[in-house]
């Protein structure tokens, strides 16, 4: 299966992904990785893996979803049966949630629906939480709210700080997001209402 990765910045999960996959722990091909803003270091390590790098910037597009409808033709044109959002700080339009239902994957760095938007760790840590964690869910129309495929907790120790629940959250990041993809591909997820099983 052909899989396509959007990010907006370091990359950190989209070279976790890419690791996974060389290493053969994820049975896909990463067809390529688009991003929405040129100097996201996303596109770099795309580059380096000789991974295609498309950057498609918003401002040529006049609403969302005709952005969306020009990441939809690249999608078409390599096969793309997952699209895995890596950071990527873009809401989608309903055209494209609609369309690539329970095939786009996002992971979310705290357990939801705690800790929604794009400070999850920042604001577990000053809510004072002694246990957070990763998410990996499905997109659906609402932000950080669909269907829940993977979470792991992280506990927040009394010699902790933030940047070092940072590194703890990360870590765990990189280890269930290509677990979370490899269920995919392996066919092994089914979508029941909020509720995804996993398949033995
Ligand atoms: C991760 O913490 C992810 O959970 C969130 O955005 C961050 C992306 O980091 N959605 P990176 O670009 O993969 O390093």
């Amino acid at each position: 299966m052909n899989i396509a990765v959007f990010a907006s910045g370091k990359g950190t999960n989209l070279q976790a992904i890419i690791d996974a996959v060389s290493r053969g722990e994820i049975k896909a091909v990463i067809s390529l990785v688009i991003g929405d803003r040129s100097n996201a270091k996303a596109l770099d390590r795309a580059k380096k893996a000789g991974i295609k790098a498309v950057y498609i910037n918003p401002r040529d597009f006049s609403s969302r979803e005709e952005f969306d409808k020009k990441a939809i033709s690249y999608l078409e044109k390599n096969n793309v049966g997952l699209v895995v959002l890596a950071g990527f700080m873009r809401l989608l339009s309903p055209y494209f949630v609609k369309k690539y239902r329970n095939r786009i994957m996002n992971i979310h760095p705290s357990l939801l629906p705690a800790f929604k938007g794009t400070s999850g760790i920042k604001d577990a840590w000053e809510y004072g939480m002694k246990i957070t964690g990763v998410t990996v869910h499905f997109i659906n129309e609402d932000l950080d709210a669909g269907p829940i495929i993977l979470q792991k907790p992280v506990m927040i120790e009394e010699t902790d700080t933030l940047e070092s629940l940072e590194e703890k959250i990360h870590r765990t990041e990189h280890q269930i997001y290509p677990e979370a993809i490899n269920l995919f591909i392996e066919g092994r997820l089914e979508v029941k209402g909020r509720r995804v099983k996993i398949r033995e």
